[in-house]
């Protein structure tokens, strides 16, 4: 790897297409900023420095590019006058930061999330082995509008790169593109910055008249064509920034298969580029990994499951569950239909099933919350068992209060733990209980009260209704199988 490489990346521009009040190279696929995507590909190359160019909502994406890389230099390009100027600019702060820069200077931009490490690695590689004062990173494309063409003469030499704007009609039928991304040597990229003009039809300081200016010293330019050229595109508006996403997903999904993950759907499965799957983990379809959400082997997700930032443990089963920053134990088994909130964590063997809402819950090892349940600011002992439709009462309308459940405790359906409050280890209550006090340990709590029956209450309190004439049908039918009893001869 070079010893002395230099990275600018590009990202002053408005992106004025993507018609939002976030800056364009801060919009998401894959669960990171586009850029992060960019400095991630960056810093594989194990570059010296790293300089971003930033203008347009500089306060938004200064502060995220120092959070990605702080060791990078920001230089702020006021107004944009081209990819010249602002490579100009970057070259200014190095060169008042570190001094006169030597070695290889690389221009990559802040919008290509696709972008790969090792692709501007073989770049750099080529680039120098063929000691060329510029190389055009370069893609052949079927619709190359828009692009700057790769202008070659009969040789096949690279003589110039053409802007979509100031080509002739000949030269718009070069399908041959430049990427963007380009490759200097830093002593003619210092010399030759102060020499672009910007006589073209768009009036800026295009980076690309390099090319022509190397060419007229005699130096060696050349070309680098990728293959995978959606690796250089960027998006500029919403539908662009779709289409990479959806390209990413694929890359991602695929690259899991390959290491052993069996995903039933792929084309309904979104993976996050940060997240980490073990070998023989099962994705169900229409499940989304998002975030830094790590499953165990043989774990099986899904189906319509989403995880953001979830830990789920070898061998668990989550079905059509909603979780954000919770932890599953191995061989837990969640849902369907619950919802994880954060702080949650259900040991080993634990169960939260169906319509089981759960947030800052501890729930021990082989313990079960299995119906219609909330559970909030809680924690539950191991081999404990929470009966169907209990409510965790962690709310007094002011704060938040904190429950525990003992170990093999088990209580009753149709409960409510009125927080703060504590169930002792091996307790247990009675079906529609409401536990304000604590209770000891091996301990029975009863809340509800004796029952009370008042006898004919649906004729007198809903008379005239369908509930009392009902009741007034069973009750005459049942007396007169009484008085059928009572006519019955006696046989002794
Ligand atoms: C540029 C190239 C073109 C190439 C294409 C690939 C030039 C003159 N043209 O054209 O050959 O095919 O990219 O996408 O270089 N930027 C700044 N400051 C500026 C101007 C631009 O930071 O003053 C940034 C933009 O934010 C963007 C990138 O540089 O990320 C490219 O700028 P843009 O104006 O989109 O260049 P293109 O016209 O697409
Ligand atoms: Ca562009």
């Amino acid at each position: 790897m070079p010893s002395n490489l230099t990275v600018i990346v590009l990202a002053a521009g408005g992106g004025t297409r993507m018609k939002s009040k976030t800056m364009k190279v801060l919009h998401e696929v894959g669960g990171r900023s586009m850029i992060g995507h960019v400095i991630a590909a960056v810093q594989a190359t194990g570059p010296q420095r790293v300089v971003a160019v930033v203008g347009h909502q500089r306060e938004q994406v200064g502060p995220h590019i120092r959070d990605l890389a702080p060791d990078s230099l920001l230089a702020v390009q006021e107004e944009q006058k081209g990819t010249g100027h602002a490579v100009r600019t970057a070259v200014e702060t190095l060169v008042a930061t570190d001094g006169p820069t030597e070695g290889t200077v690389v221009v990559a931009y802040g919008d290509t999330p696709l972008l790969e490490g090792d692709s501007l690695r073989a770049f750099v590689a080529e680039h120098e082995a063929a000691e060329r004062a510029v190389s055009i990173l370069s893609g052949e494309l079927a619709n190359p509008f828009g692009y700057g063409r790769v202008v070659r003469d009969e040789d096949g030499d690279v003589v110039a790169i053409v802007e979509e704007k100031d080509a002739t009609a000949d030269q718009r039928e070069i399908r041959e593109i430049n990427s963007g991304i380009l490759a200097f040597d830093a002593g003619f990229l210092l010399d030759a910055l102060p020499r672009i003009g910007n006589d073209n039809a768009k009036g800026e300081y295009y980076l690309t008249d390099t090319v022509q200016i190397a060419r007229d010293a005699g130096l060696t330019v050349g070309a680098w064509a990728i293959d995978d050229v959606m690796q250089t595109e960027g998006a500029n508006d919403r539908v662009q920034l779709a289409e990479l996403g959806r390209e990413m997903n694929r890359r991602i999904v695929t690259r899991w298969m390959r290491a052993g993950v069996t995903v039933m759907d792929p084309a309904t499965t979104w993976i996050d580029a940060d997240v980490v799957l073990a070998p023989d983990v099962t994705i169900l379809p229409g499940t989304q990994l998002l975030g830094l959400t790590e499953v165990g082997e043989d774990a099986v997700v899904g189906p319509d499951t989403t995880l953001k930032d979830c830990e789920v443990g070898a061998g668990a089963r989550v079905v059509r569950t909603h979780g954000e920053l919770a932890v599953i134990g191995a061989e837990a088994t969640v849902g369907p239909f619950s919802y994880l909130r954060p702080g949650t964590r259900l040991g080993a063997r634990g169960k939260i099933g169906g319509f089981v809402e759960t947030k800052n819950a501890v729930i021990g090892e082989g313990a079960k919350v299995p119906h219609l349940s909330y559970v909030g600011d809680a924690e539950i002992g191991e081999g404990a068992n929470i009966g169907a439709g209990t409510i965790f009462a962690n709310y007094d309308g002011i704060a938040k209060h904190h429950t525990k459940i003992g170990r093999h405790a088990k209580t009753a359906s149709n409960n409510t733990f009125v927080a703060p409050v504590e169930v002792g280890d091996g307790a247990a209550t009675g079906a529609g209980s409401v536990i304000r006090r604590d209770v000891p340990p091996g301990a029975l709590a009863v809340s509800s009260g004796p029952q009370r029956n008042l006898v004919g209450w649906s004729m007198r309190r809903r008379p005239g209704t369908d509930q009392a004439e009902a009741a007034r049908a069973a009750l005459a039918e049942s007396a007169a199988a009484d008085d059928q009893q009572a006519d019955r001869p006696h046989d002794h």
